[in-house]
């Protein structure tokens, strides 16, 4: 046995790789560099002038289509004025805060309080507290702090605006100067509705729209992203201009490198030395565009027992969308399959309508219908099969974790 595993260590570390350092594709890391996005980077460094020189704080709105930069521009930017506002005797914090994973507003101030009392307990105090508790630290130690507040759309959509209002708040009552600047990052203005107008106000003020990048660009991206995980000579010249072109659909920065990675393992695979168009098309087969399989995680039981019986219709009927009709039949299989009990035809219908919302499904009304009020649905572009799978996979953990 122990034989056995030696070989297959010995057999996988001697195993040729296009990569000398696949994760540096991989989301979560941070390029040195945000090519094409210089000019915006700039916009965003004169928005914060103020807070620099004159501690006036500051809020912004970046906004911009899925897979555009705005977390990544954030970040950058982030690390950047610290460095800057350190050097000049400044004591300034950025904090970064996913607003997705947070339900309530405590769990998102909670967050922030953490930052300075990295012990403070999950419970105990209100909410008024943790705010108050937060400005006189940044009083008493004179720190100013920017709150990056990414994808609050998807906060306020489960939990209201409240949080937003009292973070734009909290210093104009504590009577100091305010010492927190916001900077909210979402893919569209909606979540500003819940605001009062002056509020609203201070956000569209200062707003930088990130564009979808075009071919062009997305193919200097991949150029600068691909010499740090490639080799070099492993990626034939085809390879970046057909990601490109493909993603330039979408303008989709995570979803071309989404596929120049997994081009790049199925090389690997293969044994190929250099990745080829081929590989590229293979992983265009299996890579789920536009949407992020990890915003599954937002729906509920029966918005995925929704999704999973369309993408077993579409499967089935091999046709490009199905009918209303068809998707409940189909949806009343799998909740019979799954064990659940099927919600009535409107509740169905609001489901469906919040996978529109969120980007998983088409809906289009049609009249080809007698009844006249069905309606076509369809999945864009996305491989069913995978998504099946990844739906499939959302589903059961859910399940689980319910019992
Ligand atoms: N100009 C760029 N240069 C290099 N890499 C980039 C550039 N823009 C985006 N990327 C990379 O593309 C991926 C997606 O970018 P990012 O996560 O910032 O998008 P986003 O606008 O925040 O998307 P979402 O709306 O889904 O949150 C990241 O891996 C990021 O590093
Ligand atoms: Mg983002």
């Amino acid at each position: 046995m122990g034989l056995m595993f030696d070989e297959i260590f010995r057999e996988e570390l001697e195993k040729e790789s296009v990569f000398t350092d696949a994760s540096k594709l991989l989301p979560d890391y941070l390029p040195e560099k945000l090519p094409c996005r210089e000019e915006e980077y700039r916009q965003l460094v004169r928005f914060f002038k103020p807070l620099l020189e004159t501690r006036c704080p500051q809020r912004v709105l970046i906004t911009g289509k899925i897979g555009v930069g705005k977390t990544a521009l954030a970040r950058r930017f982030g690390q950047e004025i610290e460095r800057v506002a350190r050097k000049s005797g400044m004591n300034l914090d950025y904090i970064h805060i996913n607003c997705r994973g947070k339900r309530t507003s405590y769990s998102l101030l909670l967050t922030i309080v953490h930052r300075y009392f990295p012990r403070w307990p999950s419970r105990g105090v209100g909410e008024g507290e943790l705010l108050s508790m937060l400005t006189s630290h940044l009083n008493n130690h004179d720190v100013f702090s920017i709150i990056a507040l990414d994808e609050i759309d998807y906060f306020v959509q489960l939990s209201g605006s409240d949080v937003l209002y009292s973070l734009t708040r909290v210093s104009e009552e504590s009577g100091t100067p305010g010492r927190i600047s916001l900077i909210a990052i979402s893919r569209n203005r909606d979540f500003l509705k819940g605001l009062d107008a002056p509020t609203q106000g201070t956000f569209l003020h200062n707003v930088l729209e990130l564009n979808p990048y075009t071919a062009d660009q997305l193919e200097e991206i991949l150029k600068y992203r691909m010499k740090e995980a490639f080799k070099r000579g492993r990626v034939q010249e085809d390879v970046i201009p057909l990601i490109a072109e493909i993603s330039s659909r979408s303008g989709d920065a995570r979803f071309a490198l989404e596929l120049l990675f997994r081009a790049g393992m199925i090389a690997d695979e293969e044994k190929s030395k250099v990745v080829l168009p081929e590989h590229v098309r293979a992983a265009k087969a299996s890579v789920l565009p536009e949407l992020r399989k990890d915003a599954m995680g937002d729906l509920t039981l029966h918005e995925l027992l929704v999704l999973l019986a369309l993408v077993r219709r579409l499967k089935t009927s091999n046709r490009a969308y199905v009918l209303t009709g068809e998707l409940e039949k189909s949806y009343h299989l799998v909740c019979e399959e799954l064990k659940e009990r099927p919600r009535q035809h409107s509740r169905m219908l609001s489901y469906l309508y919040r996978l529109r919302d969120l980007g998983f499904v088409e809906v289009q009304p049609t009249t080809i219908h007698p009844k006249g009020q069905t309606q076509k649905i369809s999945l864009e572009e996305v491989p069913a099969r995978e998504l099946e799978k990844e739906v499939e996979k959302v589903l059961e953990s859910l399940r689980k974790e319910e019992t």
